[in-house]
């Protein structure tokens, strides 16, 4: 889908449909320029069929010249946010999607408090976000040829510079997220790790960023025990992607990002039950999601960033190899770990990429990506991410960033108490700290690798596919949560 600002009125436009976002029991007065569209908004309040009330959708045919078909799409009485807009162009975008246009003007709703670059932004995150499908592997059935929209104008007569600022930044992060999305839902036997490390090399020659790929060999001289372990069982050789985005001062600490690549997660020697485990393809959506964020950064190309992606990438598999319950790995920072379950493996990826991109590149911060918990969904469900972090300010940027995008995240506790659980009579550590807590206890699992740097863990368990349900987020499959929220959260970071 294209997105443009255009100065014409909507009702100027010829087009297949016009959508007039409309505010609950407002009487739009003269300064309206939509004229024709204000006479059919006038009959429709009248006639008691639209009140502008959130969530309520109105089509009709125009006789007369411009567009075809008008739209009206209610926004509630409520000021609008960012996300209100969000949602209400996702929904629009559903309706337009049943009717054959391939071309559709939007007139945002007036009054707003948003900025027009807020405004348009959000427009175009809400369309993007709204119009994704997979369907690279099947084909449609009768009922459900959908209508394809190439072109989505903005219809906005004025404040038009800042206008495309906000189309091109929604552009950048709603696509940003649907690449997450696209990676996600491939199957496990397509995206492997080596498939990361074909689009970290892909990014490196499209891209101003740099990469470097671990095969086994430069993970067995940095002593990664954690992701050769977990490798052990599985077929496919472990990667590890290491991306980099470096613009302006030289002095700066970087900010260090991990998103675990699970490719799939059976649980290995301790398997996971049959029901639900194809579902388990989608245990990389937190390297997807760092991947992402650093093909947009390279596309926003801001100043004075340092910023270094690292997707530790491996199956989970029950091969003769694989780990055992009692086995005892030792993770690149020296530390012992004995694996009381297979199945509790992303912690295991995790620690080797914490502990050698801390070493490395002594970064000022780090945020870590990764499906690590079920508990986490029994804790938040499917609404919010789980947050957890030993720095109260980089929580609070992340929490602001997540609120502004319409990601929320709700942050959890860590302590001595709970990483007790972690105490193994025969290792540094185990791998597991038994049912209670299970969230905070792999949380404190990842500190000890993290130590002192400033850290956060986004636990998206539970809203990397089955998030609620938006306009703008697909019923099933990939949402692409994180990456909105991390490129936002990179915009405003001061390293
Ligand atoms: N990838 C899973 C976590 C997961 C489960 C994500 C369900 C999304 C939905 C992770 O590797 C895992 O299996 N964790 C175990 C840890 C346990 C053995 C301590 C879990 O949560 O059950
Ligand atoms: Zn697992
Ligand atoms: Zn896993």
């Amino acid at each position: 889908m294209d997105i443009k600002v255009s100065k014409s009125a909507a009702v100027d436009c010829r087009v297949g449909l016009a959508v007039f976002f409309v505010p609950e029991n407002s009487s739009r007065g003269k300064e309206s320029a939509m004229t024709d569209a204000d006479g059919f908004l006038a009959l429709a309040r009248k006639s008691g069929d639209f009140s502008g009330r959130d969530g309520e959708i109105l089509t009709c045919y125009n006789p007369g010249s411009g567009p075809d078909r008008i739209m009206f799409v209610g926004c509630g009485s409520d000021p609008l946010d960012a996300e209100g807009v969000r949602l209400a162009s996702g929904r629009a975008i559903r309706a337009a999607a049943k009717l054959k246009s391939p071309q559709v003007v939007f007139t945002p709703l007036r009054g707003s408090s948003l900025s027009p670059v807020l405004m348009a932004e959000a427009l175009c995150e809400g369309a993007v976000l709204a119009a994704y499908r997979f369907n690279k592997y099947r084909k449609p059935d009768d009922d459900e040829a959908e209508n394809e929209i190439s072109e989505l104008i903005i219809s906005s007569p004025s404040a038009t510079v800042s206008m495309r600022r906000g189309v091109s930044l929604g552009m950048i992060k709603a696509r940003a997220a649907c690449s997450a999305r696209d990676m996600a839902n491939e199957p496990g036997n397509v995206w492997t790790p080596e498939a990361f490390a074909a689009v970290a090399r892909n990014l490196e020659k499209n891209t101003g960023l740099t990469c470097r790929v671990f095969g086994e060999k430069e993970m067995r001289k940095a002593g990664m025990g954690g992701l050769l372990g977990v490798n052990q069982g599985s077929g496919k050789p472990p990667r590890l992607v290491v991306l980099e985005y470096q613009q302006g001062r030289k002095k700066m600490s970087p900010l260090l990002l991990v998103g675990k690549g699970l490719t799939f997660d059976s649980g290995g020697i301790s398997l996971k039950p049959g029901a639900g485990m194809e579902e388990m393809k989608y245990d990389m959506c937190g390297g997807a999601c760092v991947v992402a964020v650093m093909a947009a950064i390279a596309e926003l190309a801001p100043e004075n960033k340092h910023i270094i992606a690292l997707v530790p990438a491996t199956e989970n598999l029950p091969g003769p190899d694989a780990l055992k319950p009692g086995d005892i790995i030792t993770i690149c920072d020296g530390t012992t770990v004995e694996v009381i379950n297979t199945d509790a493996e992303g912690r295991l990826i995790l620690a080797d990429a914490l502990a050698w991109g801390i070493k490395k590149y002594k970064p000022g911060a780090v945020i870590d990506v990764a499906t690590l918990t079920g508990a986490a969904i029994i804790g938040l469900g499917h609404h919010r991410t789980a947050m957890l972090s030993n720095d109260d300010s980089l929580a609070a940027g992340i929490t602001a960033a997540g609120d502004d995008t319409g990601e929320p995240l709700w942050r959890l506790p860590l302590g001595k108490e709970y990483a007790k659980q972690l105490k193994s009579e025969v290792a540094d550590l185990k791998n597991v700290g038994g049912r209670p807590a299970g969230t905070i206890t792999a949380a404190c699992f990842l500190e000890k690798f993290v130590k002192d740097t400033p850290w956060v863990h986004l636990d998206i368990a539970g809203t990397a596919w089955g998030y609620t349900e938006k306009s703008y987020i697909p019923g099933s499959g990939a949402s692409g949560v994180g990456v909105r929220t991390l490129i936002e959260f990179i915009r405003n970071w001061r390293g």
